[in-house]
């Protein structure tokens, strides 16, 4: 008799990390839910490997997610694996960036995310197993300048995953934060379709912290080299594939430098190594 297949879930699974993921769990021998809003790119991904289904799911509309909850909550099987992946980002400082962009972006990286964990911890508290991993970042820990809403948002859901790792460890499940670095994906793209021409519409008084900030970071990352999404995949796999998972796992190419100084230094001191890092030190406008 074969063995009945383990249910995962990955959101935001048509490109990137998600996609990669997806792929890795089906070879894995998973029977994976691949969701997003591009059906083609699911449907192209489940005629790709055996073993994805795809669904369709706009996480920024709650009755959208509200049906894909509804789904989720009458799957036959418990979810063995639920990967909090779909997630996107907005450039601009604060005054910057519109209200309801940062609410929609909050919908889709957080609230959304909370209602489908929602949607399938019923099942996998009854089972007493399971794995939960969340898609933060390296901005979960500190943000960039510019990069305040998307990183608020990941601090955000840095607590979530604290507070559930807690509370669910009692039934067996398990809870994984992932921080990535920067990693070569559809992501850039996205958030600068989703900010458009910032610079076109922002106060004179921010472009030289726009322009200041921007050739520091173009200084950073001239001689990185930026890896692509299986290397995420990879520790999410570990994550799942381990009989007692780190609580985090990181990687990316800046992540030693900027993690391990937020960890060493004291609050004043990693404002300073920021100001420095992106040239606002001395900046007076
Ligand atoms: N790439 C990086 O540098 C980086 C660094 C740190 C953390 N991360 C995090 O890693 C995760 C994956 O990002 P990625 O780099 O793989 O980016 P990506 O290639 O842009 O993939 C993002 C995925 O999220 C889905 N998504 C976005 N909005 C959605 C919505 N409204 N409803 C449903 N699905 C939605 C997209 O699918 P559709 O567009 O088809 O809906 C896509 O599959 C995100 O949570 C991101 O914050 C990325």
């Amino acid at each position: 008799m074969s063995e009945q297949k383990q249910t995962a879930v990955v959101t935001g699974a048509s490109s990137g990390i998600g996609r990669e993921t997806a792929l890795k769990l089906a070879d894995k021998g998973f029977a994976v839910i691949a969701a997003a809003r591009r059906m083609e790119r699911l449907t192209a991904l489940a005629d790709q490997v055996e073993g994805i289904a795809p669904v369709q799911v706009d996480l920024s509309q709650p009755a959208d997610t509200e049906k894909f909850c509804d789904y989720l909550s009458k799957l036959p099987d418990p979810v063995s694996v639920f990967v909090n992946n779909a997630g996107y980002s907005v450039r601009g400082v604060l005054e910057d960036v519109p209200i309801e962009a940062a609410r929609r972006l909050f919908e889709v990286n957080l609230f959304a995310l909370i209602r489908v964990t929602q949607a399938c911890l019923p099942a996998m508290r009854r089972r007493r197993k399971g794995i939960i991993v969340n898609l933060s970042s390296i901005v979960g820990k500190f943000t960039f300048p510019g990069s305040g809403i998307y990183a608020a948002s990941k601090h955000a859901l840095e607590a979530l995953t604290d507070a559930m790792r807690m509370e669910l460890a009692p039934f067996g499940i398990k809870v994984v934060a992932i921080r990535p670095g920067p990693i070569a994906t559809e992501f850039n793209d996205v958030a600068t379709e989703m900010t458009g021409d910032l610079m076109a519409r922002t106060d004179s008084d921010y472009k030289p912290i726009y322009q200041t900030a921007g050739e520091h970071t173009g200084k950073l990352f001239a001689d990185l080299h930026i890896p692509g999404p299986e290397l995420i995949a990879n520790l999410i796999m570990e994550a799942v594939l381990s009989e007692r998972p780190k609580i985090v796992y990181s990687a990316g190419p800046i992540n030693d430098e900027f993690l391990g100084n937020r960890a060493e230094f004291d609050d004043e001191k990693f404002h300073q190594f920021m100001l420095e890092k992106f040239g606002l030190q001395d900046l007076k406008v």
